[in-house]
């Protein structure tokens, strides 16, 4: 009664969708390997790649306290799993880390109890693991990590999660420039309200991304990737932003913009090779800088 789950990382937010958008890449990502015990209790018995930063005590950890909020809901005290987690992704990289381990964890004991709902009955326990993570149970990073592909968040309450058909040969470049961004703090620093003139810019920029990923209209995803609300207060916290926009974007990418609550940026290309050559230049330029960096190339 043993179970290897994979999760992957997620790009959350695709530049104009603050906390509604979100995809999933195919690598990197964390893997949860669960066992199912008769004594009642969750324990984590091992988690590596994580340099000592997680915590093994059950109650402090995200992926154990959202397993724990799923054995509730369906009322099994009668039993306990063991987990063993093992980050194969940066912790704090803007890469969904903690939504890639709970979303493996909760996989992991929904199919160990062989419960045959659909999985995005998931999704609420696995906000609860994003609100320990950072005082704030969004979706845009367990969503898609659940359900793969792109994903938009309709509505918070109620939920109402919704899949989006993208253009199948679209790339994501994805470099990680290894300085701290915490999402709690990255949250913090965003205005809490904004201008309508910005926010109509903001909402037409969203529907013509919805509506490109449904057309397959790679001119107009890229034209509607731009963020007037968030990205201006985020890009400070992290290197050389506008420099490796600039550099990205000459280099032939479609779209640029910040993973999730950063630091990670990300690059949506027409194919593979423009994608490698776009994370080679960055990272180029980062350790000119001395910023050590970590890259990615997926299909989405
Ligand atoms: N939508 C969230 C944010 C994603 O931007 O804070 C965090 O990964």
């Amino acid at each position: 009664d043993t179970i290897r789950v994979f999760a992957p990382a997620t790009v959350a937010n695709v530049v104009c969708g603050f906390d509604v958008l979100g995809f999933a890449v195919e690598a990197p990502g964390d893997e949860v390997i669960m066992r199912l015990t008769n004594k009642p209790g969750i324990t984590i018995s091992k988690i590596t790649g994580d340099d000592g930063r997680l915590p093994l005590n059950p109650a402090k950890n995200t992926v154990s306290v959202s397993v724990q909020h799923y054995l509730n809901s369906i009322g099994r005290s009668d039993i306990g799993f063991d987990i063993e987690l093992h980050k194969k992704m940066p912790i704090g990289s803007g890469l969904g880390s903690s939504s890639a381990s709970t979303v493996a964890g909760l996989f992991a004991a929904k199919t160990l109890l062989g419960d045959e709902s659909p999985a995005n009955k998931l999704l609420p326990f696995a906000m609860k693991g994003e609100e320990m993570a950072c005082g704030h149970g969004h979706a845009d990073n367990v969503a898609p990590a659940l359900m793969g592909g792109f994903v938009l968040i309709r509505s918070y309450e109620p939920l109402d999660v919704i899949r989006l058909p993208h253009p199948k040969e679209l790339y994501c470049a994805i470099v990680f420039p290894d300085v701290d961004v915490p999402t709690r703090e990255a949250r913090q620093i965003i205005r809490n309200s904004v201008l309508l003139k910005d926010a109509v810019t903001q909402w037409g920029n969203i529907a013509g991304l919805v509506s490109g990923l449904y057309t397959g209209d790679i001119d107009l995803i890229g034209r509607s990737m731009k963020d007037v609300l968030i990205e201006p207060v985020r890009a400070m916290l992290i290197p050389d932003f506008y420099l490796m926009r600039e550099m990205a974007m000459e280099a032939g990418a479609v779209s640029f913009g910040i993973s999730g609550s950063g630091p990670s940026v990300f690059a949506f290309t027409r194919d593979e090779q423009t994608a490698h050559a776009i994370t080679q230049k960055l990272q180029d330029h980062l350790t000119k800088i001395k910023i050590g960096s970590q890259a990615y190339v997926s299909p989405i």
